[in-house]
């Protein structure tokens, strides 16, 4: 049984392309291995959080690995703040790690840009994303593509630790879908969908009402050659919205080209409006239920418990191998 570990930061709506590119893995995997899945409310705080807020979106993201599927007496589902381990190895990684091969991560180049100064904590995510990683001994990690270098530089400090103290962690694996890897965003297909992206047509919430999702796509960027076809450089908007057909109905992209190969791109549009209010409808009835269930807290507290078991026991092989403590 292979153990498996995965993170979402609780900064906002969850849209199709987590679910598409690492949540709809975690559902699949709990079935024949040990998973662990947690909220990131400490990576969150890299940037501002309103307090209140934050607070609503770690119950959100919670009822929402509920809602697709996560079942607790199955996977672990917990906060990050609950557990200590995290923050306390990602110091010692700190000290295992170089300000420049954090310098080359793609996200802090991004999230850093023009600016004179940026945040520390931006500068280390991928040092608390290790220790997430570390602290339980994982094998694989479910993401999408874009945590590719994140999941490269905790491979690369774990063989460090290793090879400078006695063998300590467990060299965990990136676990990649082919289709639904990176969805983009709708209005500007050469982005991926994010979260905080200001405008909301850019993405599809899980929790968006029906109406919401026909818009979006409705107005989705495309292009003016009016062909259904797969060319993510020179056709990136329909390209995206193939991935997103194919990714949700299963079918594949060339099936789904040759079906639409008469059709102009309002149609195609139009069932994929379709087939994504099918697939979310059951998460949203799911979710609100969940949500407003005492049950959901308890099983956080639950979940922190079994999860800080396990932090402790690596926590403590970590320190004899560094000599800390007495
Ligand atoms: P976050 O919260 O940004 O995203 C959660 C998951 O969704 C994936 N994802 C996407 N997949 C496809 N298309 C997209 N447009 C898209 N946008 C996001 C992300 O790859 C991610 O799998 N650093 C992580 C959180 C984290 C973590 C961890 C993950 C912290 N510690 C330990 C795994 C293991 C992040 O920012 O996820």
């Amino acid at each position: 049984m292979k153990r498996v570990f995965s993170g979402v930061q609780p900064t906002g709506n969850i849209h199709i392309g987590n679910y598409l590119g690492a949540l709809r893995q975690f559902v699949e995997l709990q079935e024949e291995n040990e998973c662990i899945y947690c909220i990131v409310d400490l990576h969150s705080i890299t940037v501002p959080q309103d307090p209140k807020e934050l607070r609503k979106h770690i119950l959100d993201v919670a009822a929402l690995y509920l809602a697709i599927g996560i079942d607790p007496k199955k996977s672990i589902v917990f906060v990050q703040s609950d557990v200590s381990g995290h923050a306390e190895l990602s110091w010692i990684l700190t000290c295992n790690s170089y300000t420049g091969e954090l310098s080359r991560m793609t996200q802090f180049k991004d999230k850093s840009k023009g600016k004179e100064s940026a945040p520390t904590g931006l500068f280390t995510y991928p040092i608390l994303m290790a220790a997430d990683i570390l602290l339980y001994d994982t094998d694989i990690v479910p993401v999408g593509n874009d945590q590719k270098q994140h999941i490269e530089i905790c491979r690369d400090i774990a063989m460090r630790v290793n090879n400078k103290y006695k063998d300590t962690f467990v060299i965990p694996d990136g676990r990649f879908l082919k289709s639904g890897a990176r969805i983009m965003s709708l209005d500007d297909p050469t982005s991926k969908m994010s979260k905080s992206a200001e405008n909301i047509h850019s993405r599809i919430s899980l929790l968006d009402e029906d109406s919401k999702i026909k818009k979006s796509i409705m107005r989705a960027t495309t292009d003016s050659d009016g062909e259904i076809r797969f060319d993510p450089e020179n056709k990136p908007g329909v390209s995206n919205l193939l991935s997103i057909y194919s990714a949700f109905s299963g079918e594949s992209i060339d099936d789904i080209v040759a079906k639409y190969a008469d059709c102009g791109y309002g149609d195609f549009k139009k069932d994929l409006v379709g087939i994504t209010q099918e697939a979310v409808a059951p998460i949203k009835q799911n979710f609100n239920e969940i949500r407003e269930s005492d049950e959901l807290k308890a099983i956080l507290r639950d979940g922190a418990e079994k999860a800080n078991t396990i932090a402790e026991k690596t926590m403590k092989r970590v320190k004899d191998h560094f000599g800390l403590g007495f």
